[in-house]
Parts: structure tokens; C-alpha cells; sequence
């Protein structure tokens, strides 16, 4: 398949501007759009009733969806999720009950770790469901069951279509895992598809952030280190806002919890340092913003990624925000990641690195 530019600069960029269409894509192929229901396709080998546990392991960005995915599958199906590096997962001889269900979430299909940690879950005789963008591949073959993303080819070495696409896809399974056990109302599901529904328009919304995001990615580019901050599910996408900043601006960027701020990473708070805090306005906001204020009076930079309701509730002066429209809690990891991945694109281009194939990466590893 002959996969160009278009219009952009970078593989990277176009593929960011490509999410709303093809997370609709992805949606549509799992929810009944009329009925306003998850339709998974096919027939799953396993009874989501029957299961104790969820297994879930993946590698770089695939983890942190699997790790935002553990939230939803804790909270709408009381389904108890082990999640863990794919790289750990394999030696640790982490006992499995038989008949228990292990997810596998890759973009290429041929992570080496991951396909090892696919192989023991099998010996272990746990069902085996994979999420993967690429079909043919070797995850793929040797699952009972795959989900696919349908992100299309992914040319960046730095993931990011195919991570808000795997994040559509088990939106679906936890909300299909949740009906099925009986812990989600017909009137909520509809309440959650509805809200799923909604993100490719939330995230062409998002997109619109990007001249804010150019220019704010001028002052990131001179900084030596930047601190991510979320709770709940906006964590995994401090930690993956992270992983985009390093991998392509070489900058040194750390990802926490934001109730881990006093744990540590407070120590590295001054005046140089950026603070990039993932905030929409959620049962957890108020937390987040007692956090913030320990960032201020250390007089951390800020940058808050948040909504009106947020912005309106976070009293901090000397803050840069960057607001998205109001949206269900459900949704905001698939539409947030969308100013994560713009900031470490721009501020990558004003340093002039190789976007598309930075320096000691590889977009596949296929070996350990
Ligand atoms: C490499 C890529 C990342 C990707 C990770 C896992 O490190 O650079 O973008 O997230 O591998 O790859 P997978 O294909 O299993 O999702």
C-alpha cells in the first residue's frame, strides 16, 4: 500500500490530523450507530460472566492504553485487570488461572515481548484477544480473537493514530464486558456510546488547539526537562505525553501521577521547569488542582490541559491553558491525547529532529 504525506511535513502529522476519521472508522465497525449499542463483531470464544481476571500486557504507547483501559474494565464491568509490561510480564511467572481472559494490544502485531507474554498466556490456557492494526501479523495469527484497529498503516515511529484507535476499541470491550456481567444499564450503555460518538468531532475540535500549540512548543524546545502530570485515566496520558516529548525531541520528559508530585518529582520543581498537568474537570479535578498549587508556589511553569469548567475552577495565576470543549469523563483520554502528541510534534519540528525516525528508535521491534 502506497501511503504519502498529503499535505504535511511529517508521517507524524498527518497521521495526528487523520484521528477524527479514523477512530470514526474504528467505532463504527463496533458500535450499532442506530441502536446506539456496542456490537463487537463475530462471536467471542470465552463468557465474560465466567472470567476472574483480565491480563492485560502490551509495550510503549499500546501499555498506556492498556493501562487507561484498566480503568474502564474496572469500573463498568468489576472485572479485576492485571496489567504489565510485556517485557516483565514474560519472566516473572505470573500464575494464570485457566480459562481467564489475556489481551494483547500492539500496533504492528510483532513486538517480540509481546508476542512471548501472547505464547505463555497460551500455555497458561487463558483466552488470548488481541488488539492489533495489523491483521496479517503475527499477534494476530496466533490470538483466538482479534480486534482490530483500523488506523490504516502507521508510517511515524512515535505511535499515535494507532494509540487513540486502540483506546476506541476497548472503550467497546469494557463496555460490552460490562453489559454482559450486569453491571451497566441499558440507559448507561447508550449514555457511553453516545459519548463515543461524539469524540472524532471533540477530536477535530482538539486539532483546532494546534496554532496555540506551535507557539507554546517554541518555548518548550528550549527547556532541558518537562514533568506530566494526570489522575485516573488522564495518568496514562501524562505518562504517554511523555513518551512522545522524549522520543522525538530528545528532551527528558517524566510522567507521574499527580498524587505522586510529593513523592518525588516535587524536588525538580523551579522556575525552568515546565509542568504539563492533564486536567479535564472530573471527580478527580479538585485533586489535581491542590497539586498544581504545590507546582505554583515553587513557581513551576504551567501548562493545563482542561476544559471551561476546569479553567474556571483552577485560581492559579501565570498559567497557560489550553481548553477543550466539555466532554463525558469516559471519552477525554481519546480526545486529550490529542494536545499531548501536537505538543511533542511541534516542539520536535522547532528543534529539527527526524520526526518521522528519530534517533535509535524502531517503529517494530522484533527483537528482544
Ligand atoms: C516501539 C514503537 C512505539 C510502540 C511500541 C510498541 O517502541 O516505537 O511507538 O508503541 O514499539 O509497538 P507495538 O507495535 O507492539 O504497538
Amino acid at each position: 500500500q502506497l501511503v504519502d504525506k498529503g499535505n504535511h511535513k511529517h508521517f507524524m502529522a498527518k497521521e495526528i490530523h487523520e484521528q477524527p476519521e479514523v477512530v470514526g472508522h474504528t467505532l463504527a465497525h463496533y458500535i450499532d450507530m442506530v441502536g446506539e449499542r456496542v456490537a463487537l463483531p463475530g462471536k467471542l470464544p470465552f463468557d465474560w460472566t465466567k472470567l476472574k481476571r483480565l491480563s492485560i500486557s502490551a509495550c510503549g504507547t499500546a501499555f498506556y492504553a492498556g493501562l487507561v483501559a484498566k480503568y474502564w474494565f474496572e469500573r463498568f464491568a468489576k472485572l479485576p485487570v492485571e496489567i504489565d509490561i510485556a517485557s516483565e510480564f514474560r519472566y516473572r511467572g505470573a500464575p494464570l488461572e485457566e480459562g481467564d481472559l489475556a489481551l494483547f494490544i500492539s500496533q504492528s502485531g510483532e513486538t517480540a515481548d509481546t508476542l512471548a507474554t501472547l505464547r505463555y498466556a497460551k500455555e497458561m490456557k487463558q483466552h488470548v484477544l488481541s488488539v492489533v492494526n495489523v491483521t496479517t501479523s503475527t499477534i494476530a495469527r496466533e490470538s483466538d480473537v482479534v480486534m482490530p484497529t483500523l488506523a490504516g498503516p502507521e508510517i511515524g515511529v512515535a505511535s499515535t493514530k494507532a494509540f487513540t484507535c486502540q483506546l476506541s476499541v476497548l472503550a467497546c470491550l469494557a463496555l460490552a464486558a460490562g453489559r454482559a456481567r450486569g453491571h451497566l444499564s441499558e440507559t448507561d450503555e447508550k449514555n457511553l456510546v453516545r459519548a463515543l460518538i461524539a469524540v472524532p468531532r471533540l477530536m477535530s475540535q482538539a486539532l483546532a488547539l494546534e496554532p496555540q500549540i506551535e507557539k507554546l512548543s517554541h518555548d518548550l524546545a528550549k527547556v532541558k526537562d518537562v514533568l506530566y502530570l494526570g489522575r485516573g485515566t488522564s495518568f496514562p496520558i501524562a505518562l504517554e505525553g511523555a513518551l512522545k516529548l522524549k522520543e522525538i525531541s530528545y528532551i527528558h520528559a517524566e510522567g507521574y501521577a499527580a498524587g505522586e508530585l510529593k513523592h518525588g518529582p516535587i524536588a525538580l520543581i523551579d522556575e525552568t521547569m515546565p509542568v504539563i498537568v492533564i486536567a479535564p474537570h472530573d471527580r478527580v479535578f479538585e485533586k489535581t488542582v491542590s497539586n498544581m498549587q504545590e507546582v505554583a508556589a515553587r513557581g513551576g511553569k504551567i501548562i493545563l490541559v482542561t476544559d471551561p469548567k476546569g479553567a474556571k475552577e483552577a485560581t492559579i495565576e501565570s498559567l497557560e491553558t489550553l481548553m477543550l470543549p466539555e466532554m463525558a469523563s469516559t471519552v477525554t483520554p481519546l480526545v486529550y491525547a490529542i494536545p499531548v502528541q501536537l505538543m511533542a510534534y511541534h516542539t520536535a519540528a522547532a528543534i529539527g529532529t527526524d520526526v518521522d525516525q528519530p534517533r535509535n528508535l524502531a517503529k517494530s521491534v522484533t527483537v528482544e
